[in-house]
């Protein structure tokens, strides 16, 4: 039976909110009266629709995150979005760029939030904002900033203080920020999504935490004010829904292609019997890991189930309609089997990675102007941009990498990256080991996270021995030590894990190392990071070294033999070629011909990581806007950090073309 007591604080909750929402059945939420000529955007639950300026409202919404895609290229990527016929923007906000570490908030270049929402608006775009703190987004930890995982014990995405307070700290440093851009306040943002796709979490957890959906959405509601339209996403089962449903937030459900549309539907009906149908994340493509084949997604089944939806009068967000790229190391994993996404987030999306169109786009763009007008296609669009087909730059070997490393002192036991504060890159455990051992002695790393080098050095020599990892399950290998030797673990972090119950990924040796059995201790740990400044330290030193001319080494036949785990630094500097006089830098795309695994930088910039040995990316897209123009020099450096089989030199060709789709091991 229902406690009564219990009934009567939900009656009395419901009328005071009711007073302020107008929730009274058949009313709608967040309709001032006499609203219809000011700025306005509601849920009417008597006519199952949004409501703008008074007036019915469905939206057809494409995703495309800032942090992705060059800024200089933001509008001209929103303006094509405008021109499929698409009246809405969904983006989400990434903690953790913004706030590298817990002192430091940044707005600038390509996270200046405000720039590209004051795009949107120009463009003629309603923007659909979803600040996390979690966001998933295949991005490194969901987004959330690593340097909350110090915190050993922490329950991320839960009421716990150790999370909930750097969340409060930074939505007021947020929204003090983008509060000007509300719909109601003269801004594009018409409605902000609260978590993400928590059900998910929640499901896989065994736990539905309401009080942190909650309290998450009454510091939204604080914030913004009670007149924003607030709203959660949840895979379509009802499960996942209910999991994720919070009092006086709209749930709406996502799905993909080839889903029964009434069934997704009525699973969103189930929870919220009226108002408007909404598909938050529906996917015209799919995301890509490391060594699996490259996703695609057909146009005709894109369009099918994009007619299904709009018949019902449903409102949409395609994910994504432009994916982009992640640079640099922000690329997350996913567990349970651990996989790792690559730099290219293509996503076989409508507008791909460099900002072009094909059949994809067209479908959409003509199914959406079947249901309502859509802007003229300017006479300037076009399909593809030109690319810089800048042909092939010999790279200059510079020298091993550990004179690199930044020392961080002797651990009994093995420490995170957390644990020193490193958010990425590589970390560097030695010890020596002493008396006898079994003959071979298994070396035994169980915590390994993610991906490590094993090396023995002894009076005489110093070897490479094999690679631990993760994601392949190989834990352990067969050492045949002697008293004194060395033993040497590079181990690199290939971004944390963005989704499911494993979100807290601590990075590095998590847990103590064996030898034959014995634990090893007095761990000596230096690491190699890429923060702005660590790459600034890196260029200039590269700079140095390639002025002073020891660079041109012709990779010998015996450094094919040893290179294997022999993590080297390359570079180059290189004009574009004079055929480019006088015009802008072309995006251009990086091909690797011979090289394993490592991470690129251009004129500072840090790229990404590229891994052609597994694919299936096996092109970096190289935005035009990282380089500059004849007769300025651009700087190219890279990071190998696994071996070469590039011979007698090892080059880098720019292609016109893209290559997402390279033949790779798993299906
Ligand atoms: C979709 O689901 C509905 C409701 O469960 C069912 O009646 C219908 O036959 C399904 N359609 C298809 C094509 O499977
Ligand atoms: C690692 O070994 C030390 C002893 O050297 C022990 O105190 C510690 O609890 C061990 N850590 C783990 C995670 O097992
Ligand atoms: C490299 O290794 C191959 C295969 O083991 C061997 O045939 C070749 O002689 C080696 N080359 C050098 C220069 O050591």
């Amino acid at each position: 039976m229902f406690p009564t007591n219990i009934l009567i604080l939900l009656m009395v909750t419901n009328l005071a909110l009711g007073s302020i929402l107008d929730l009274a059945p058949g009313s709608d939420l967040n309709t001032a009266p006499g609203s219809a000529n000011k700025r306005t955007f509601s849920i009417s639950f008597r006519k199952n629709t949004f409501i703008k300026d008074g007036e019915p409202y469905r939206y057809i919404s494409g995703s495309m995150h800032y942090f992705r895609v060059p800024r200089q290229y933001w509008r001209e990527r929103l303006e094509k979005m405008r021109v499929a016929g698409l009246t809405c923007v969904q983006t989400y906000v990434e903690w953790s760029s913004h706030q590298p570490n817990p002192e430091e908030t940044i707005f600038k270049d390509n996270l200046d939030i405000e720039e590209f929402l004051q795009a949107a608006a120009d463009t003629g775009l309603d923007v659909i904002l979803r600040p996390g703190p979690y966001i998933d987004a295949e991005r490194d930890l969901g987004g959330l900033p690593s340097w909350i995982l110090k915190n050993k014990n922490i329950n991320l995405r839960t009421n716990d203080p150790g999370f909930m307070k750097p969340v409060e700290a930074w939505y007021k440093i947020l929204f003090k920020k983008i509060n000007k851009y509300l719909y109601k306040n003269g801004g594009p943002i018409i409605m902000i999504q609260v978590e993400n796709e928590y059900g998910s979490y929640g499901a896989q957890t065994g736990f539905c935490e309401k009080e942190y959906l909650e309290n998450l959405r009454d510091l939204t509601r604080g914030l913004v004010g009670d007149d924003v339209v607030l709203f959660t996403t949840d895979g379509n089962s009802l499960d996942l829904v209910k999991c994720g449903k919070i009092d006086q937030v709209y749930a709406t459900v996502d799905f993909g292609p080839g889903a029964n549309v009434t069934q997704a539907f009525h699973v969103q009906r189930t929870i919220e019997p009226r108002g408007p149908l909404v598909n938050s994340e529906f996917y015209p493509g799919w995301l890509d890991h490391w060594g699996h084949q490259h996703s695609k997604v057909g146009s005709d089944e894109v369009d099918k189930t994009l007619d299904e939806m709009l018949r019902v009068e449903a409102n949409v967000n395609i994910y994504m309609f432009h994916g982009g790229t992640s640079f640099g190391l922000s690329a997350g994993s996913n567990s349970d089997p651990f996989l790792v996404t690559p730099t290219s987030y293509d996503y076989d999306a409508p507008i791909s990675e460099s900002g072009d169109v094909g059949e994809k786009f067209w479908r959409i763009r003509t199914r959406i102007q079947s249901y309502q007008s859509v802007p003229p296609v300017p006479p300037t669009f076009r399909n593809e941009s030109q690319k810089g087909d800048y042909g092939t730059i010999p790279m200059r070997y510079i020298w091993p990498v550990f004179n690199l490393f930044r020392k961080y002192g002797v651990h009994e036991s093995p420490v995170s990256f957390e644990d020193l504060r490193q958010n990425n890159g590589f970390l560097l455990y030695e010890t020596q080991v002493s008396g006898l051992f079994s003959d071979p002695a298994g070396l035994n790393i169980p915590g390994i996270r993610d991906r490590a080098y094993v090396y023995i050095n002894s009076r005489y020599s110093s070897r490479f021995v094999g690679v631990l990892s993760r994601g392949e399950n190989i834990l352990s290998l067969p050492l045949q030590p002697r008293d004194g030797d060395l033993i040497r673990v590079l181990v690199e972090n290939q971004g944390r894990i963005c989704f499911g119950p494993d979100l807290r990924d601590r990075k590095g040796i998590i847990g103590n190392v064996t030898l034959g059995g014995k634990i090893l201790k007095n761990w000596k740990i230096s690491g190699l990071t890429f923060t702005e400044k660590t790459v600034q330290a890196l260029e200039k030193l590269i700079s140095e070294n390639l002025r002073n001319g020891g660079t041109r080494r012709q990779v010998q036949d015996q450094d094919l033999n040893t290179s294997q785990g022999r993590m080297s630094v390359w570079a180059a500097m290189f004009q574009l070629q004079s055929n480019s006089i006088s015009q802008e830098p072309l995006d251009t795309f990086v091909e690797l011909p011979g090289w394993h695994k490592g991470i690129i930088i251009v004129n500072g910039f840090v790229l990404g990581r590229y891994w052609p040995a597994v694919g299936p990316q096996m092109t970096l897209y190289l935005p035009g806007t990282l380089l500059k123009p004849y007769p300025e020099w651009n700087r190219i450096s890279i990071l190998e950090q696994d071996r070469l089989t590039c011979l007698p030199y090892c080059n880098i060709r720019f292609r016109t073309s893209s290559n997402i789709d390279g033949p790779t091991p798993f299906q």
